[in-house]
């Protein structure tokens, strides 16, 4: 309902009296009432005058009705733990393919390698629930493909050059702007589910906490509209993932890449590997050369470069 009050308002871009609206939705004159204020109590500036309601302006606002296509597959929350957890129990209930969590903040937002992902106002926060066909040792082709698409729309909408920090960073100016985690369940081999949770610095300011990362606001010197990024974004990632090929993530991520051919230093949970990243195999783990010459494959770990 509210999706469909506030197309009308956005076409018309005139007032729209309250009988328009009941006979174009067919409810009463009070029920459409009730939409707006609970709009107006969202942060939508709606003016209601005697001959009817305009709208002045919207918050960039993330309500799972500012997506109409998607608004039953998109689970929002103003503040919430963290939205890996909410997308876990969704999918242990048995969510379907393609549901959305999204948060404006994170209480407990979380990083790669338990580490902690501060997840203040003005980010963009969201985990995604995938069921792909594909079993569970090429689960991680799923995330390289996501940020293959997060940074070819950043550099689409914003013209600004990202690039991608193996495994999955997204990074400006040698600055991340971005993280990925991704959470997998399978049986018999094939992946049941796997979420992928991406946090983006858009609008917030990263803290001294964090001295790698920067915003896009940080960067640019204004804001920027967090739900195109998100409508554009998820439109995109659908669509490649519906080609059921995998063939071109890697050699696009090739593309994007900051880490190949550099000196890197590797910090796995038991290991610390020095050398040159030459390559990323076919599920993106990364090859090492390491000082003595020798080849080093590295599946997860955190990369300094
Ligand atoms: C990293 O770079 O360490 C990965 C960061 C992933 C952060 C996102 S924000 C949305 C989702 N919810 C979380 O708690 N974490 C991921």
């Amino acid at each position: 309902m509210k999706s469909q009050i506030l197309n009308i308002l956005r076409s018309d871009n005139k007032i729209v009296s309250g009988e328009e609206l009941s006979a174009a939705l067919k409810v009463s004159r009070v029920s459409v009432w009730k939409h707006i204020q609970s709009l107006q109590g969202s942060g939508y500036s709606i003016v209601a005058g005697p001959k009817g309601y305009r709208l002045d302006n919207s918050p960039d606002a993330l309500f799972a009705w500012e997506f109409p296509e998607r608004e039953s597959s998109i689970h929002y929350f103003t503040e919430t733990s963290s939205t890996m957890d909410a997308a876990r129990d969704l999918a242990r209930k048995g969510c379907p393919h393609y549901t959305i969590v999204i948060a404006g903040r994170q209480k407990k937002g979380r990083g790669r390698l338990s580490r902690v992902w501060l997840s203040s106002e003005g980010g963009l926060y969201f985990t995604l629930v995938l069921r792909p066909d594909i079993p569970s040792a090429h689960a991680s082709r799923i995330t390289f493909l996501a940020s293959v698409v997060l940074a070819e729309t950043i550099r689409k909408l914003y013209n600004i050059d990202a690039k991608v920090k193996w495994p999955n960073d997204i990074l400006v100016g040698g600055k991340k702007i971005s993280g990925m985690l991704s959470e997998m369940e399978a049986e018999a081999d094939m992946v049941s589910f796997i979420n992928i949770g991406i946090g983006i610095n858009l609008n917030n300011d990263p803290t001294a906490k964090e001295p790698g990362a920067t915003s896009l606001k940080k960067l640019k010197g204004k804001e920027f509209l967090r739900k195109e990024l998100l409508s554009v974004f998820l439109d995109e990632f659908e669509k490649r993932l519906d080609t059921k090929s995998f063939d071109d993530v890697i050699s696009k991520w090739k593309q994007y890449t900051m880490t190949l051919n550099q000196p890197v230093k590797i910090v796995t949970t038991r290991d610390t590997y020095e050398g040159i990243a030459v390559d990323v195999d076919e599920n993106g783990a990364l090859i090492l050369k390491l000082e003595n010459g020798t080849l080093q494959k590295v599946v997860c770990g955190d990369c300094f470069q």
